[in-house]
C-alpha cells in the first residue's frame, strides 16, 4: 500500500509547487535571483521529470521498492516538501490516507476496463484509455 500510495503522490502531488522568498540574491544556474523574489518550486514537475524517474508518466508502484527509491536523488520526490518547513502533519497524512483506502477498499471492488460500464450497481472513471470500473461489495443499495 505505501508503494501504491507513494507512487500516487509522485504523479500526482497534492501540493504540486511551492512558493519560497529570497531573503538574499541568489546564484541560481550562473544567474543572480534579487533578493525580495519569490520562487515557485515545481516539484510536479521534478516528479514527472525523465531525467529523474524512468518513464516518468507510467504509474509503476515498484519504482518505491527499498532497492529502487534508495537510488532515488534525495529531492526527486517531494510530496511533502523537505528541509526545515516540511510538512509536520506527514506521519497523520500517511495513517489517514491508509485509513481512509482500506475503507473503500473493504466497501468496493475496482477493476480496470477497456470499456465504460455505468449501471445501476456501478460507475465507470475514464483514466488514459481505459476506465475503472467501481462497485460496492455488497451490491448497491
Ligand atoms: C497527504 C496529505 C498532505 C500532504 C501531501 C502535505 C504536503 C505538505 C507540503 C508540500 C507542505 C510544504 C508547503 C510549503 O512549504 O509551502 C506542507 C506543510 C505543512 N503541512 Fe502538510 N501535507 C499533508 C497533510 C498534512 C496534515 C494532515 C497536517 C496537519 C494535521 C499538515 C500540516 C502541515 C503544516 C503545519 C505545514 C507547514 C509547516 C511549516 O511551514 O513549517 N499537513 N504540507
Amino acid at each position: 500500500m505505501d508503494r501504491v500510495v507513494n507512487e500516487t503522490l509522485r504523479m500526482f502531488p497534492i501540493a504540486p509547487f511551492v512558493a519560497r522568498q529570497t531573503s538574499k540574491v541568489v546564484e541560481l544556474d550562473g544567474k543572480h535571483i534579487p533578493s525580495g523574489t519569490v520562487l515557485f518550486l515545481n516539484f510536479v514537475g521534478v516528479h514527472r521529470s525523465p531525467k529523474y524517474h524512468q518513464d516518468p508518466l507510467t504509474f509503476d508502484p515498484d519504482r518505491f521498492l527499498p532497492d529502487r527509491a534508495a537510488a532515488m536523488h534525495p529531492y526527486s520526490f517531494l510530496p511533502f516538501s523537505s528541509g526545515s518547513r516540511n510538512c509536520i502533519g506527514q506521519p497523520l497524512a500517511w495513517m489517514m490516507v491508509k485509513t481512509l483506502l482500506a475503507s473503500i477498499l473493504k466497501t468496493y471492488q475496482i477493476r480496470r476496463n477497456k470499456v465504460k460500464r455505468n449501471t445501476s450497481d456501478s460507475i465507470s472513471i475514464q483514466y488514459g484509455q481505459e476506465y475503472f470500473v467501481i462497485n460496492t461489495i455488497e451490491g448497491l443499495a
